[in-house]
């Protein structure tokens, strides 16, 4: 229907006889002439209503809305000089109308397309027709599809083939709740919805695959967040015989390739790596931010004789005391300090002590009357302080502390806007193969049952499994986990113990894993391979805050459709089909 893009027009172009079709965003009325933004895909640009030119076309831009859809003849103009608009792309011209036709008109929107407003996020997600109709909105699609053409593009050059697995499957535990699907044709039987590909691309490999890759959905019933959604997409990768290291360089390369060529931004590659308990002891978390430093330091040495029964007590109980320097934290007023202390005990502490550090060495705190003066001058020496900071303390057990100092690490460093611009990836190995689920006293698996544990600490999966590590990483763009892999386990005895370990009896073992254990024993190949969180990649990429940004139709924190209003009710007749009752 149209000859020209509208945002793609420039003075080259001038003189040309154009068709251009599109949104009308913008229109402004001046006596005689009308102005008009047209839009679409590429962008806008004006188009000039003159009655002296055409007094029909005149008309109908007069009749014209934001939003109605239109077609239009005319000519590519030059500007005056002093009509030029810098701001537009297409600011250098104008096209002047001498015909229009009107393919649809548009209702008032509920919201403005053309100015940025805050408009409720229920509500933009039930038009989110007309939300995607924003620049930015379309942005980020655009992004994440460069992201997508470009990922894809480096996999296809390293060999990999992209396959697709079901949707409609066997539960694999990935650590949240299923989606189930009851089956017709089984009545009283369900599928589940993957959490991940995870067993599948196994199978891939012992198929003899080589290099499996796809953008997966993933389906997980969890509670949500700003970067976590009932269905998100993973670039789902595995490889045989690779080592760790071999695919870290692999995905650095990746990343290289991917920022370098979308974003025109270089890397620093190798990235950055920490174990696990490097992270927790250093930053309190295993998804450390690492654009600002701001450590933690581990003082319980200073308080072996301590006077202050609360850090005593931490001590006695095997704990830890570590505290946190807060650079220029002296000047934050009672009410701050105390705002820190209500979000350290929400976070899991009992309290925070504090102490103000002066000039000349001098220093105030609550707890001043328990320290001594050896105690306080080796706690500003240990934590680099300086006149002007403040210092928080924490005691409690070993990962309270850990993460309630983290909790508060992030927390200042967002209220003081210590992190820089840039991307800083860090790698995170060296994660433990099991964790303790405290309400159950079950032993769950850290990242899934199918890692493989490391050589050096398989020995303790017997008596100690909590000490046992898995051959695992993390990998984390400015504080948040984009991506996460390791090795397999490829053999079945081993299989068997990890999942014996984590409680499954035997025959259950056969009824859930059965065919992974079956397929285990034919010649399955040592592999590995990890997954990227896609919509956290992007969101990150395109500088935003939440995931729901960069998908077009997310559900909202309490996982409904505002759109189609999904989840919705059934009818009884559905119910009955499938064998269930109301
Ligand atoms: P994992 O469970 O760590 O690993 O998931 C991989 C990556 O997916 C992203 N992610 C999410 N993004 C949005 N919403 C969610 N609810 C959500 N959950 C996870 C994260 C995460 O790093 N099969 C394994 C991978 C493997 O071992 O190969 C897996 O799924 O960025
Ligand atoms: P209290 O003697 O209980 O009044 O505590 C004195 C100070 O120590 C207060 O500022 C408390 O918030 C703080 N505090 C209490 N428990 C802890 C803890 N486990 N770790 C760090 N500080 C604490």
């Amino acid at each position: 229907m149209r000859t020209h893009y509208c945002g793609k027009l420039t003075t080259k172009d001038q003189d040309e006889q154009v068709v251009l079709c599109g949104w009308v965003h913008r229109r402004r009325d001046h006596g005689g002439l009308i102005f008009i933004d047209l839009r679409d895909v590429s962008g806008l640009v004006q188009l000039v209503f003159d009655p002296g030119r055409s007094g029909g076309a005149h008309r109908t831009g007069h009749s014209l809305r934001p939003e109605d859809v239109i077609e239009i003849n005319g000519a590519v103009v030059r500007r005056s000089p002093e009509t030029v608009n810098p701001d537009l792309p297409t600011g250098d011209v104008e096209v002047n109308v001498t015909a229009v036709t009107i393919l649809n008109r548009a209702e008032t929107p509920p919201f403005s397309i053309d100015e940025p407003e805050e408009v409720d996020e229920v509500l933009r997600l039930k038009y989110r027709y007309l939300d995607l109709r924003r620049r930015e909105m379309l942005d980020n699609l655009l992004l994440r599809h460069q992201v997508k053409r470009r990922v894809r593009r480096f996999l296809d050059g390293h060999e990999f083939v992209e396959v697709e697995t079901p949707v409609l499957t066997k539960s694999t535990p990935e650590g949240a709740r299923d989606f189930l699907v009851p089956a017709r044709l089984k009545q009283k039987k369900f599928y589940a919805l993957p959490q991940s590909p995870q067993l599948f691309k196994q199978l891939l490999m012992i198929a003899g695959l080589d290099r499996y890759y796809q953008f997966a959905h993933a389906f997980r019933d969890e509670d949500l967040r700003a970067d976590r959604q009932p269905e998100h997409t993973q670039i789902d990768m595995e490889m045989s015989f690779m080592s760790v290291a071999e695919m870290m360089d692999l995905i650095e390369e990746l990343l290289a390739d991917l920022f370098g060529s979308v974003l025109g931004a270089g890397l620093n590659c190798p990235f950055a790596r920490l174990t696990y308990d490097e992270a927790l002891l250093k930053y309190g978390s295993d998804k450390p931010d690492l654009r600002f430093d701001l450590p933690i330091t581990e003082i319980s040495s200073v308080f072996a004789g301590t006077k202050f029964a609360v850090f005593a007590r931490a001590l006695e109980n095997g704990g830890a005391i570590r505290a946190l320097r807060v650079p220029g934290g002296a000047a934050f007023s009672r009410r701050q300090v105390d705002e820190l202390t209500d979000f350290a005990i929400s976070s899991g502490a009992r309290g925070l002590a504090y102490l103000y550090v002066h000039g000349g060495g001098k220093v105030t705190s609550p707890i001043a009357k328990f320290l001594s003066i050896e105690e306080s001058e080796r706690v500003l020496d240990e934590t680099g302080s300086r006149e002007g900071d403040l210092i928080l303390f924490v005691a409690d057990q070993v990962l309270v502390v850990a993460l309630v100092l983290g909790a508060l690490r992030s927390r200042l460093a967002r209220e003081l806007k210590l992190a820089g611009e840039g991307w800083s990836f860090l790698w995170v190995t060296g994660f433990p193969m099991f964790k303790l689920d405290e309400e159950t006293g079950d032993i769950a698996a850290e990242h899934h049952p199918f890692t493989l544990p490391t050589e050096d600490t398989l020995d303790y999966i017997d008596k100690e499994p909590l000490k046992v590590r898995g051959s695992l990483f993390d990998l984390v763009l400015n504080g948040v986990e984009i991506a996460s892999g390791g090795l397999r386990i490829h053999q079945a005895g081993l299989q068997r113990k990890v999942l014996s370990v984590l409680g499954h009896e035997s025959h259950k073992m056969e009824s859930d894993f059965g065919f992974l254990l079956d397929a285990l024993r034919y010649g399955a190949p040592p592999h590995g391979g990890l997954a990227f969180g896609l919509d956290r990649l992007v969101m990150l990429m395109a500088g935003l805050a939440t995931i729901r940004d960069v998908i077009a139709f997310p559900k909202t924190q309490s996982g409904g459709c505002p759109l189609t209003g999904a989840p919705a009710g059934i009818d009884p007749g559905q119910l009955k089909e499938l064998g269930l009752k109301q």
